[in-house]
C-alpha cells in the first residue's frame, strides 16, 4: 500500500512573520515530490510540521485520510514519515555500521546482542548499500571519512531499511557537487520505485527536475503552484531550465553510474532524463528562433 499525504491549507506564524500561508500540496507514493523556493521561502517549515516539530496555526495534514497530530518528531516516525535532516544525525567519528543501527540495535529474539550479531549488522550495512549501489570497503570506517553523497545516501538507506514509507529529504543535494548530487539523486529515484513518497526540498531546479514527479513551489510562504511535470508552463520551466549546462553533466553523470553498474533501470531513468532534457532543448530552441 502507499501513503498519501494531505497538506490542507497550512499557515504558521513565527510573531510577526508569517512563515506559511495557506500552503496544500499532496504528496503520494511512489512519486517525487519537489519543494523549491529560495532562502526564506518556507520550505523547512513544511517539513518541520510533517515531521511533528511544529504544529500548524491553522490547516490540516492528513494521512491517508486522518488527520495527522503528531506531538514528536519519533511520534512521525512511528508512523512511517522519516526525515533526513542537512546534518544528518550521524556521528563522524562513530563507524558506518555503527551509525546505520544507531538507536535500533541489532537483536535477536527480543534480547539486544553484543557480539552475536555484529557480524550480522556489518553485513546488512554493506548488503543495503550495494543494494543501492554503493560499496562499503570496510563498515568499521568512519562516517566522517565518506564522500558528503555516500553519507546522505547511508542516511537514506537507513531510513529505508528502517521501515521509512514517507522519506522527506531537506536539501540532500546543497552542498554536493556534480558526482555526488549524482549519488543522491539516484538514492531518489530509487526509493521511490521502492514506493515510497519522496518529499525532496531544494533549490536548485537542476536536481529536482531530473527526478521530480511534481513540483510546489513556495515564494514568501505562499505556494505558487504545485505542478506536475508534464503540464509544467514553458515560461515557468525555461525559469527551472536556466542553467542547465548544470543539468547536462548532472544527466552525464547519471548515465555513467549506470553503465558502470549495469542497472537497467537506471540506465532507463538516465536515458528517459536525456530525452527529456533533449525535449526541452528542442523547445527553448524553437521558441528562442
Ligand atoms: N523558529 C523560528 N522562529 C522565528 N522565525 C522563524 C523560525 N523558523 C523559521 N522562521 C522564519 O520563517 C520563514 C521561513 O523559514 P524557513 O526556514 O522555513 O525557510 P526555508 O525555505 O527553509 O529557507 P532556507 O532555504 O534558507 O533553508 C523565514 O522568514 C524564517 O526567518
Ligand atoms: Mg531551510
Amino acid at each position: 500500500m502507499t501513503d498519501t499525504i494531505e497538506v490542507d491549507s497550512i499557515s504558521k506564524y513565527f510573531g510577526q512573520v508569517t512563515a506559511l500561508d495557506g500552503v496544500s500540496a499532496t504528496i503520494t507514493g511512489g512519486e517525487v515530490t519537489c519543494v523549491l523556493g529560495d532562502n526564506g521561502a518556507g520550505k523547512s517549515t513544511l517539513i518541520k510540521i510533517l515531521s511533528g516539530v511544529f504544529r500548524p496555526d491553522e490547516g490540516v495534514v492528513r494521512l491517508n485520510g486522518e488527520r495527522m497530530k503528531f506531538s514528536s518528531p519519533r511520534d512521525a516516525l512511528a508512523r512511517g514519515i522519516a526525515t533526513v535532516y542537512q546534518d544528518l544525525a550521524m556521528i563522524p567519528l562513530m563507524s558506518v555500521w555503527r551509525n546505520f543501527f544507531l538507536g535500533n540495535e541489532p537483536v535477536r529474539g527480543l534480547v539486544p546482542v553484543r557480539n552475536l550479531s555484529v557480524d550480522w549488522a556489518k553485513r546488512t550495512v554493506v548488503d543495503e548499500m550495494a543494494k543501492m549501489g554503493i560499496t562499503i570497503r570496510d563498515p568499521e570506517q568512519r562516517v566522517g571519512t565518506l564522500s558528503g553523497g555516500e553519507r546522505q545516501s547511508l542516511a537514506i538507506a537507513r531510513a529505508v531499511y528502517f521501515g521509512a514509507r514517507v522519506l522527506i529529504l531537506d536539501e540532500p543535494t546543497a552542498a554536493l557537487g556534480v558526482k555526488q548530487a549524482g549519488i543522491v539523486l539516484r538514492y531518489i529515484v530509487m526509493a521511490k520505485k521502492r514506493g515510497l513518497a519522496v518529499l525532496f526540498i531544494t533549490h536548485n531546479p537542476n536536481h529536482a527536475y531530473p527526478v521530480g514527479d511534481h513540483f510546489v513551489i513556495l515564494r514568501r510562504g505562499r505556494a505558487e503552484g504545485d505542478f506536475r511535470k508534464e503540464e509544467l508552463p514553458l515560461d515557468s520551466l525555461m525559469q527551472m531550465m536556466a542553467g542547465g549546462e548544470d543539468l547536462r553533466d548532472l544527466v552525464e553523470e547519471l548515465e555513467r553510474i549506470a553503465a558502470e553498474t549495469g542497472e537497467a533501470e537506471l540506465a532507463e531513468t538516465a536515458h528517459g532524463i536525456v530525452a527529456e532534457v533533449e525535449d526541452l532543448r528542442g523547445i527553448g530552441r524553437g521558441d528562442q528562433r
